[in-house]
């Protein structure tokens, strides 16, 4: 199959892993591959086994120590500091905010009847709100926006750049304490907790891989299943309450992020399959979402499905930490588009492009009618 279309539908080629061949070892990737849901949900619940902390080389040791690659006791250690401030009631606050944003992004293209979905909404604004959480000053916004863009495609010197900024705020910050996230994860530390000056940059740069591009391709392909699901997209027109459920559809269906990598501690068994210890293991979770074997119609849009047990938040100890802030960015955004755009619908006469990725799932670019 052409690496293109397996971007667009990997979802066939899902279903016959998950029926022939649903854990085995591919030696171009040096990974073993596992579909079915059960075994994926089992690699995420047992961290003792399958570890998160990524065997490099000594020399290579920049950001390896961050929250998603580390394991107990160190994951425990982080995951409580950042969460006593990454909280529900800071992430909710933002509500207003985040509709105010994306009030004036659609401001800007309502008059022209079209705009590229992707380009005008979707990437812009988890930009602008993790900006905002973090405190970047408005004067570094542009500087901001320009390396976020950089980390979305892996370029070195703009994570470089970014972790000497977040550096230079720190400092700045520590002199002057605002009311922002990086002021609460130093005074975190400074009551006796233990982030060090890197764990702290580290953790804003985390923010950013893990956050950004995941919600832009949340609101991307939830465009793209109402597309795909004109009777869906009517029944929550008529029905704007079902939101919710729409969202956690959409996140199983077309799951942002469809693998996470894991390395085996200890030998041990998944689907009949003696995996030895020193492994990397790649647990797909765009095909755990569609295994019939957990969801009835699994390669149907449901659009209030529920309840709804996806894996695309993962699962366990690493369980997103951001997902109330995706969810919240999600109804909001999408609330608004319901609101303002109802008769938004893609345009037809050109193929859409997906990212190049197995591991990532979206469209580049996305022109849509309203
Ligand atoms: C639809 C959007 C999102 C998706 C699909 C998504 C997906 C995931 C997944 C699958 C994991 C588990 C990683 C693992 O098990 O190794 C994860 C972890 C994480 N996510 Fe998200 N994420 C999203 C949005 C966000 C946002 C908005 C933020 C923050 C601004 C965020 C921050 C994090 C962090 C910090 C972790 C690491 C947690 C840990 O290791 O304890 N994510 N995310």
């Amino acid at each position: 199959m052409q690496n293109s279309e397996l971007f667009r539908n990997p979802f066939a080629w899902y279903a016959e892993m998950r029926r022939n061949r649903p854990v085995f070892y591919d030696p171009k990737h040096q990974s073993w591959m596992v579909f079915r849901y059960n075994d994926v949900k089992q690699v995420f619940s047992d961290w003792q086994t399958f570890s998160s902390k990524v065997p490099l080389p000594p020399e290579q040791t920049d950001f390896t120590e961050s929250l998603n690659f580390t394991d107990p006791p160190k994951h425990r250690t982080l995951r409580s500091l950042v969460g006593q401030v990454f909280t529900a009631r800071r992430v909710e606050a933002l509500a207003p905010r985040i509709a105010q944003i994306t009030h004036e992004l659609i401001d800007t293209v309502q008059h022209q009847g079209e705009m590229d979905f992707m380009h005008h909404l979707a990437i812009p604004l988890p930009v602008i709100v993790i900006a905002e959480i973090l405190g970047v000053p408005v004067g570094d916004r542009s500087d901001f926006k320009h390396w976020s863009d950089g980390i979305v495609v892996n370029d070195g010197e703009a994570i470089t750049a970014m972790a000497d900024y977040f550096r230079h705020l720190l400092v700045e910050r520590r002199k002057n304490p605002s009311q922002d996230l990086i002021s609460d994860l130093i005074a975190a530390h400074e009551a006796g907790e233990t982030l060090s000056a890197q764990e702290l940059v580290d953790f804003c740069i985390v923010l950013l891989v893990a956050g950004n591009e995941t919600t832009t391709n949340l609101l991307g392909n939830a465009v793209l299943c109402f597309n795909d699901y004109p009777e869906a997209f009517a029944q929550l027109k008529q029905d704007p309450q079902l939101l919710p459920l729409a969202i956690e559809e959409v996140l199983r269906y077309r799951s942002p992020v469809q693998a996470m990598a894991r390395f085996t501690q200890v030998e041990t068994q998944l689907s009949e399959q003696t995996i030895p210890a020193g492994q990397m293991v790649t647990v797909w979770m765009g095909a755990a979402n569609r295994d019939e074997a957990q969801f009835d119609h699994a390669d149907a849009f449901v659009i209030n499905r529920d309840p709804n047990p996806h894996l695309a938040f993962g699962n366990g100890i690493h369980f997103c930490l951001g997902a109330p802030l995706a969810r919240l960015e999600a109804k909001i955004v999408l609330s608004i588009v319901l609101e303002r755009l109802p008769n938004l619908c893609i345009v037809t006469n050109r193929e859409l492009e997906f990212v190049h990725s197995v591991e990532v799932h979206g469209v580049k670019s996305l022109p849509v009618l309203f």
